[in-house]
């Protein structure tokens, strides 16, 4: 609809801008037959000229108004995409709800003997390897703090949880006595003038804090102690970088910060797999392979 009534108006426009040519080639031939009336051709040039700015004038108003019109169709579009992904996830969670109660049903129903049960559908949720119930992937509710449910990667039916790794801003440290992960560099389960950091392995540990405190603890600015010059710095800060465009930023496989160009640390909206993180509980309780502690350390090492 727009785009006819755009053709319209610059064809219009078009029309009206020849007709002005015209006239004044006209009055222009009229000005040299005849020298009488050169007053009044003035007159009708700078009247010629005023509606030909005008009309150009209008022409760039129309042409304004053009472009108003596609970015509020592109933000119409964009937001009818969000409520479709919106719409999705509602039914999906309305299809684990069904599955659930399926579950509950049948489980009371045949006290036990499962048999003749329809299987979940295990691409949405997980039997908690602890508690024995089946649990939406993805999950925060029923997890403790930072943690997130996710589906076990060596095996298709279990699930358990983890550091939750979408929150990417800070590392997390996954604590054994207390069950849920901490911010790094904060205090978490450490004695007070205590953080709970990373050692040489990667395996948490507490220690006196040398540094600022950081008060606020979801920050992607947090006080930490460098291993390579042992001094005190702000992470996503400049820091000791020497290159322009380096900052000290960790990257999800290296938590500690290092002269980086980019953090990596991308928030992801669909969570899936419980992936092996340094600090994180499927790396603590020794599920990690080494290569995936290796790849982290060449990184590093690129630096
Ligand atoms: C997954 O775990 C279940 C329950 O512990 C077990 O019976 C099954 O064999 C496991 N599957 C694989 C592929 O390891």
């Amino acid at each position: 609809m727009n785009f006819y009534k755009f053709v319209v108006t610059v064809l219009i426009i078009t029309l009206s801008t020849t007709t002005v040519a015209q006239g004044r080639r006209r009055s222009r031939t009229t000005t040299t037959s005849s020298t009488t009336e050169v007053p009044a051709v003035v007159d009708l040039e700078q009247t010629l000229a005023e509606r030909e700015a005008s009309l150009l004038d209008r022409e760039e108003s129309f042409r304004n108004r053009e472009a108003v019109f596609r970015m509020r169709e592109e933000k119409l579009s964009l937001r009818e995409e969000q409520f479709k992904v919106r719409e999705d996830k509602l039914s999906q969670r309305e299809k684990n709800i069904e599955l659930r109660e399926q579950n509950t049903v049948r489980g009371s129903a045949s006290a036990g003997c499962s048999a003749d049960a329809a299987p979940a559908d295990y691409s949405i949720v997980r039997m908690d390897i602890e508690s024995g119930k089946l649990m939406d992937i993805g999950d925060l509710g029923t997890c403790s703090e930072n943690m997130r449910f996710f589906a076990n990667p060596d095996n298709e039916t279990l699930g358990q949880c983890d550091c939750d790794y979408h929150q990417c801003s800070r590392p997390l440290i996954y604590s054994e006595k207390y069950k849920q992960c901490f911010w790094a560099w904060s205090q978490g389960p450490c004695e007070q003038k205590e953080w709970y950091v990373f050692d040489e392995n990667y395996i948490p540990i507490c220690e006196p804090n040398p540094c600022p405190e950081t008060i606020a603890l979801n920050t992607p600015s947090y006080y930490f102690k460098s291993p390579e010059d042992g001094q005190c710095y702000k992470a996503a800060s400049k820091g000791p970088c020497k290159k322009k465009n380096e900052r000290l930023f960790s990257v999800p496989d290296d938590p500690i910060p290092r002269c980086r160009t980019q953090s990596l640390c991308t928030a992801q909206s669909v969570p899936a797999l419980q992936r092996c993180l340094p600090g994180n509980r499927r790396f603590l309780e020794g599920l990690c392979t080494e290569e995936a502690i290796t790849s982290s350390d060449t990184e590093a090492e690129d630096n």
